[in-house]
C-alpha cells in the first residue's frame, strides 16, 4: 500500500558569527543601504572553521529527531542537499550518519544548489511512497561562505552559512503529508550561476560566480509556472495555500511570488533578512522557524518553492 511522507519533526543549525551589512561594507564597495533595498538582506551567519556542512547538517537533524521524539535508531535514510560538502566523498550525509552513530540504512548527497531541499525532499518522498524507506531525513546544509568571491561585492553580500533538517515518516495515504513535488531543470542556464572549480578539475577549489539580472528574471518567470503547476496538480486554488515558504535568496522576488498567489505578507515566511541567501539550507531553516513559533499548525497547506543553479527549480505542497 503507498504510503504519504509526514513532515513530524523540524531542525536547524546556525553558526554563531553573525556578520551585519556595515562589516561586508568595510572589506567591499557597498552599502547597508544597497544591500537592504535591493535584497531585503540585512546580516548573514557565517561559519567558522569548525561549522563544516556535516557538522552543521548533524546538529539540524538532532534538532529534528529531538523535535519529533524520535530515536536516531529508527532512520532508515539521510539525504543530505549540499554545494558545498566538507569532502568530495564521502558523501556529507553519511559523515552525519556516524555522528548520530548509526550504521544502518544508507544515506547520500544530492547536488540541486538552491534547490537541493525540493529535490532532496521529493527524493525522500518517492523513497517513503515506495516503500523503500520508512523513516527519512532530509537535510540542507551549505557553507557558501568558503566559495565566495569576497572581493565580489555583486555576490559576497548575498549568502550565508546554516543548515536546516526534516524528519519524514510514513504515514496512511490520506492523511497529512506531502501532496506532490515537481521537479525542472535546465542545464542551457548552467553558466549563468555556478562555481569556477571542483575537484573533478584541476582547480581543487573555486568561486561562485553569478549573472544576478538574468537569475532573477528567470526566478520571477519559472517560480511563478511552478506555484500554478502545483496547485493545478493538486486541484487547488491560490485561496488554498496558508503559507509560502519559498527559497531565500532576494525579499523582491519572495514579495512577487506572494503576490502573484495574493497572499497578505504576513502568509509568506521570511528569513532572507536575518540569514541571507543559504541556498539548500534557506527552505528547512524558514520552515522550522515557522514551525517553531507556531504560525504553521497542522492542517495547514504549506508550498514551498526554490530555484538555484543548473537552472533547477521545483516546488512541493504539504498539508501539515
Ligand atoms: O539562490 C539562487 C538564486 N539567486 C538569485 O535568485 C539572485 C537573483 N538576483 C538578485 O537577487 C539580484 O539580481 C541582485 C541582488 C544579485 C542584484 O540586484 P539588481 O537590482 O539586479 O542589481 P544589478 O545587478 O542590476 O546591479 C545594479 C547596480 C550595478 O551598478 P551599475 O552597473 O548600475 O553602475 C552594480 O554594479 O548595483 C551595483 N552593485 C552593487 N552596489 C553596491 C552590485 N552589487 C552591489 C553591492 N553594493 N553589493
Amino acid at each position: 500500500m503507498p504510503h504519504r511522507s509526514t513532515l513530524i519533526g523540524a531542525g536547524t543549525y546556525l553558526p554563531e558569527r553573525v556578520v551585519g551589512n556595515d562589516e561586508l561594507a568595510t572589506r567591499v564597495e557597498t552599502s547597508d543601504e544597497w544591500i537592504r533595498e535591493r535584497t531585503g538582506i540585512r546580516q548573514r551567519h557565517l561559519a567558522g572553521p569548525h561549522e563544516t556542512a556535516a557538522f552543521m547538517a548533524t546538529a539540524a537533524a538532532r534538532g529534528a529527531l529531538d523535535d519529533a521524539g524520535v530515536g536516531a535508531g529508527e532512520v532508515d535514510a539521510i539525504l543530505v542537499a549540499t554545494s558545498t560538502p566538507d569532502q568530495a566523498f564521502p558523501a556529507t550525509a553519511v559523515r552525519v550518519q556516524a555522528a548520530l552513530g548509526l550504521r544502518t540504512g544508507f544515506a547520500f548527497d544530492l547536488a540541486a544548489a538552491c534547490s537541493g531541499f525540493i529535490y532532496a525532499l521529493s527524493v525522500a518522498d518517492a523513497l517513503i511512497r515506495s516503500g523503500q524507506a520508512r523513516t527519512v531525513l532530509v537535510i540542507g546544509s551549505e557553507v557558501y561562505s568558503r566559495i565566495l568571491d569576497w572581493s565580489d561585492r555583486g555576490t559576497c553580500v548575498l549568502f550565508g552559512d546554516g543548515a536546516g533538517a526534516v524528519l519524514l515518516r510514513a504515514g496512511p495515504e490520506a492523511g497529512p503529508g506531502v501532496l506532490s513535488t515537481h521537479l525542472h531543470s535546465d542545464g542551457s542556464g548552467g553558466d549563468l550561476l555556478f562555481v569556477d572549480g571542483a575537484v573533478g578539475r584541476r582547480e581543487l577549489s573555486g568561486h561562485l560566480r553569478m549573472n544576478g539580472r538574468e537569475i532573477f528574471r528567470h526566478a520571477v518567470a519559472k517560480l511563478a509556472s511552478a506555484v500554478d503547476e502545483a496547485l493545478a496538480a493538486n486541484g487547488l486554488g491560490q485561496a488554498d495555500i496558508d503559507w509560502l515558504v519559498p527559497h531565500q535568496a532576494n525579499r523582491r522576488i519572495i514579495d512577487a511570488m506572494g503576490r502573484k498567489l495574493g497572499l497578505p505578507p504576513e502568509r509568506v515566511v521570511i528569513t532572507v533578512d536575518r540569514h541571507a541567501n543559504t541556498s539548500a539550507a534557506s527552505i528547512p531553516l524558514a520552515f522550522a522557524e515557522a514551525v517553531r513559533d507556531g504560525r504553521i499548525r497542522r492542517g495547514d497547506l504549506v508550498l514551498m518553492e526554490a530555484l538555484g543553479g543548473g537552472l533547477t527549480w521545483g516546488s512541493a505542497l504539504i498539508r501539515m
